[in-house]
């Protein structure tokens, strides 16, 4: 097997492009980087459809960024896969470093003043055994108020040139009334955004939140883990010549503006 390569670029996907609100982080962090991204869009969204699904298609996207990019490293930039199909994929590639993301409860817990936390997601990613396990580890810690948001990131998919869509204000502000979060003295305060699409709406989120609410992504601690994986590695780009860059590829039509959502 060929060793991973310094120069290749690092493989990161999702169901579609709500991995580039982890994208955002890991190029804020690692400018030096390329990376190449792939939007199963033509199969989202994953989150109300199965494990044995979401592990295929996880499966198949690995193998096609190994074979068609050599990738140095994997980020699985959706939680629901990460919950469905990471161990298998470390499995499956033990040479390869792979990230996944998991909702942020540790950096939530500790942010909350009254330990009363809310966590949005994919109803696969909060009904998996590694959420319910992750949920285990800091149940001491915090309160949390889990709520499956049907049909958000499918919202979310369907409006990227319109992000401000009805159909996603009705959603969000309908799973903030779920948790008690709609209102002006919400006894919850920290929310959590346990999908990647949700960030990438957070001004929507924002406009239905007292400023006292904190709104928590995993997106930052998914590029520190990236990196300190690519330094134990030696596999660190610090070349300053470097340009870095974002090729990006969908199962599905490209959609126009993914530039534009990428850097806002
Ligand atoms: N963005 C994904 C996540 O983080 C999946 C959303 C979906 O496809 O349902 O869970």
């Amino acid at each position: 097997m060929k060793l991973p390569d310094l120069n290749a670029p690092i493989g990161v996907f999702d169901s579609g492009i709500g991995g580039l609100s982890v994208l955002r982080a890991l190029r804020a962090a690692l400018p030096l980087e390329r990376f190449v991204y792939f939007a199963d869009s033509a199969h989202a969204p994953y989150g109300e459809k199965g494990d044995a699904f979401v592990l295929e298609r996880s499966i198949a996207i690995s193998q096609q960024l190994m074979r068609d990019h050599a990738v140095k490293a994997l980020v699985m930039a959706c939680n629901t896969a990460t919950a469905a199909a990471i161990a298998r994929l470390r499995e499956l590639h033990p040479n390869l470093i792979i990230i996944g993301i998991e909702p942020a409860l540790k950096p939530a817990a500790a942010n909350s003043m009254n330990k009363q936390v809310a966590v949005l997601a994919t109803r696969g990613t909060l009904g998996s055994e590694k959420f319910k396990a992750l949920l285990n580890t800091q149940s001491q810690l915090a309160h949390f108020t889990c709520q499956p948001c049907d049909g958000l990131a499918e919202a979310i998919e369907n409006h990227l040139d319109d992000l401000n869509a009805p159909v996603i204000h009705e959603l969000i502000k309908r799973n903030l009334q779920l948790v008690g979060l709609n209102n002006k003295f919400p006894s919850i305060d920290t929310l959590v955004l346990g999908c990647t699409h949700y960030p990438l709406v957070k001004p929507v989120f924002q406009s239905y939140l007292p400023a006292s609410v904190t709104i928590i992504d995993n997106g930052a601690g998914v590029a520190k883990r990236l990196i300190s994986r690519l330094k134990d590695e030696a596999l660190l780009q610090n070349d300053e010549r470097s340009k870095g860059g974002v090729q990006f590829s969908s199962s599905a039509a490209k959609p126009q503006n993914w530039t534009a959502v990428l850097n806002a």
